[in-house]
């Protein structure tokens, strides 16, 4: 298996003030394997070290301590070789205000070393992935947020990186806008096989793009696996809501394998399971033996958002919860 970035031990310490006597601990030991042609996201609260990791990781950035391979290459001694090979799209990109759209992609274009009639061509095309074609003549500080992030995007594909590093690839987008980007986002990992590492606040998007996650705070990977076993990790139960008729046998509730919990008040039972999907067509089939008339069942299952409250929430968990 080959490892598109493999960190080991990454330390960085910012130091700012007077006298650099203000220190803050950004990142504190990151370990981080990310596979080739994986989509791997990076959660955590604001300020958990996400964009400072990013950074590092692009080559914009020097670690205080650790190691870094980059496709196979070493981050300090082979930097150029790496940048020529990756590229970076951050959530607040900032081109030169004067620059039109089109002369911002051939001013990228020229600087990848590509030539008139194939810069032509990529330019175009990516115009047109990002549908950026009605703008083209507009200078960069005219452009709207979501303009500027789509303008952003398009610049990160110019020399078809092997590996993309995108900060809040869909802050300030529209859902339509970023329905597409997400879009696009899994078409270049399964047409290219592109590596593509990614941080966001929305839970929604980790979970539709992402093979494995990480989530990190103060700093430090917290957890690390796929949403599925993230969401086995915290183990607060699905919850499935029954509106019925007649009575609720609570016997059978308190024998019924998986039940967790389970609360009963006029008309809704709300039972607290381990695994809905597993347990609510027999829960159900037990209760409707037990003659409770059935008339509405809704099923509320851990999502991503339980995780990323609960992990932020724990002070002192263990830092190597990895599945
Ligand atoms: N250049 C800098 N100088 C001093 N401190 C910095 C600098 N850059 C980042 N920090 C601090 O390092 C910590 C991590 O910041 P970082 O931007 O990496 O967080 P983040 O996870 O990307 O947050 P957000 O979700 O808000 O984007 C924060 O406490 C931040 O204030
Ligand atoms: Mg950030």
């Amino acid at each position: 298996m080959f490892l598109a970035i493999h960190a080991k031990e990454i330390h960085k310490t910012f130091q700012s003030g007077c006298w650099k006597k203000r220190k803050k601990a950004a990142l504190q030991g990151i370990d981080l394997q990310v596979r080739q042609g994986e989509i791997f996201g990076i959660l955590g609260p604001n300020g958990a070290g996400k964009t400072t990791l990013l950074s590092i990781l692009s080559t914009l950035l020097l670690p205080d301590r650790g190691e870094i391979h980059i496709l196979g290459l070493d981050s300090i001694r082979e930097g150029h070789r790496i940048r020529e090979m990756i590229n970076l799209s951050s959530g607040n990109a900032n081109f030169l205000w004067s620059l039109k759209v089109e002369e911002v992609l051939h001013f990228f274009g020229m600087l990848y070393g590509l030539s008139g009639k194939e810069r032509k061509a990529r330019v175009e095309s990516l115009i047109q992935m990002f549908e950026l074609g009605e703008h083209r003549e507009v200078s960069f500080d005219r452009l709207s947020t979501g303009m500027k992030q789509r303008l952003s995007l398009a610049k990160s594909l110019m020399n078809d990186p092997a590996l993309l590093l995108l900060d809040e690839p869909t802050v300030g987008l529209d859902p339509n806008v970023s329905i597409h980007i997400r879009n696009q986002i899994q078409m270049l990992q399964r047409s290219r096989g592109m590596t593509i590492l990614l941080t966001t606040h929305n839970m929604k998007e980790a979970e539709f793009l992402c093979d494995r996650i990480a989530f990190l705070k103060e700093g430090r990977i917290q957890a690390l696996g796929t949403a599925q076993s993230l969401k086995k990790m915290i183990r607060i139960g699905d919850l499935i809501k029954i509106q019925y008729r007649g009575e609720v046998m609570e016997e059978s509730l308190l024998r019924f394998e998986g039940v967790i919990n389970y609360s009963i008040s006029d008309g809704l039972c709300e039972i607290m399971v381990d695994d809905a999907e597993k347990r609510v067509g027999s829960l159900i089939a037990q209760l409707v033996r037990d003659g409770t008339h059935i008339q509405n069942v809704n099923v509320e299952q851990t999502n991503l958002e339980d995780v990323f409250v609960q992990f932020s929430k724990e002070v002192d968990s263990d830092p190597s919860f990895c599945v």
